[in-house]
């Protein structure tokens, strides 16, 4: 059974099944086109954190498609312990044709996978978030046309975005720079991992903001504290403060650079309004890509799994 945990689950050419999957469909929407591809096939939401954008494109995706979607949260679904887990992870997948899941934990995810019958997304969890990388890859190709060779440069937190986005740019044939302050750069041993996994992986941890930028096709940022981790966001605020992507900061890279970010963004923060708002930002295209990605990676997800029966 196929499931979508961390991007190691794809190949790198899956990896492009998906994003060309998705164009179709998106050339599709824009014509005003919905075929009832998914007719009849249920998807379930089970998510242990807020979300605007991850379960709205997944339901409006099934919608579009002539699914169903059922949403529950962690509690409801009784992730706290009201049953076992796998007891869950059994029942629901009879009810259901997909399940995304939206934990604090990666393992929680794994663990369900494990005892589930239908094919499991992650919609985000502390160590990853592989929808919103695909989403990102299938964003750069639409603007920048190629995204072989391209220059992404993560400016903030070694997060759940910034290592699912440098799974994502190895497969893509990109280079990545990360730039964050000491102490919060990506895991090394995540990196060892993706070099063992990618061999032609191109991606480098460094401190310096300003130089990080001077080549980039894309600046990228994401929130210094992530769900979770709102007790540390004052001393976050700190530590990052010299890594705001601001107009000074932009004017360090390339003229023809764009601007992204998964949203939600901190106004102010990680980000200033004249950088999400100015012309180099795409941010809006992405976040509405979210929903072509999310029909795409359905469409190939209960494909796979239909040819396995
Ligand atoms: N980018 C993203 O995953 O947004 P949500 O948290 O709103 O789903
Ligand atoms: N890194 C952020 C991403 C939100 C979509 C978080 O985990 O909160």
């Amino acid at each position: 059974m196929k499931h979508l945990i961390t991007l190691f689950d794809l190949t790198a050419e899956e990896f492009f099944q998906v994003l060309d999957l998705a164009a179709e469909l998106k050339q599709k929407w824009q014509q005003r086109e919905r075929p009832p591809l998914l007719q009849g096939r249920v998807l379930t939401q089970v998510f242990e954190k807020p979300s605007l954008r991850t379960r709205n494109s997944f339901e409006a995706a099934m919608a579009h498609l002539g699914g169903y979607g059922i949403f529950l949260s962690g509690k409801e679904a009784g992730l706290e312990g009201r049953e076992a887990l796998a007891d869950i992870a059994r029942v629901l997948s009879r009810y259901s044709d997909v399940i995304v899941l939206r934990t604090f934990s990666q393992e929680l995810i794994e663990q369900f996978a494990e005892h589930s019958s239908c094919p499991i997304i992650n919609g985000l969890s502390d160590d990853r978030h592989p929808c919103q990388a695909l989403t990102d890859f299938f964003t750069i190709r639409e603007v920048l046309g190629e995204v072989r060779g391209r220059h992404l440069v993560f400016v903030g937190d070694g997060n759940n975005v910034a290592r699912s986005l440098a799974i994502a740019s190895a497969y893509a044939g990109a280079s990545m720079t990360i730039a964050s302050p000491p102490g919060y750069e990506l895991p090394a041993e995540f990196l060892r991992e993706l070099k063992q996994r990618v061999p032609a992986a191109d991606v480098t941890q460094v401190n310096d903001p300003i130089e990080a930028v001077r080549h980039a096709d894309v600046v990228y940022t994401d929130v210094w504290a992530s769900m979770g981790q709102e007790a540390e966001a004052e001393e976050r605020r700190k530590a990052f403060a010299p890594f705001q992507v601001n107009r000074e900061l932009m004017a360090h890279a390339p003229s023809g650079c764009r601007f992204m970010h998964d949203l939600p963004a901190k106004r102010g923060q990680e980000v200033t309004d004249e950088v999400i708002d100015g012309p180099q930002s795409i941010v809006f295209q992405q976040a509405e890509n979210r929903m072509h990605l999310a029909k795409g990676l359905l469409l190939w997800l209960l494909r796979s799994a239909e040819a396995e029966r």
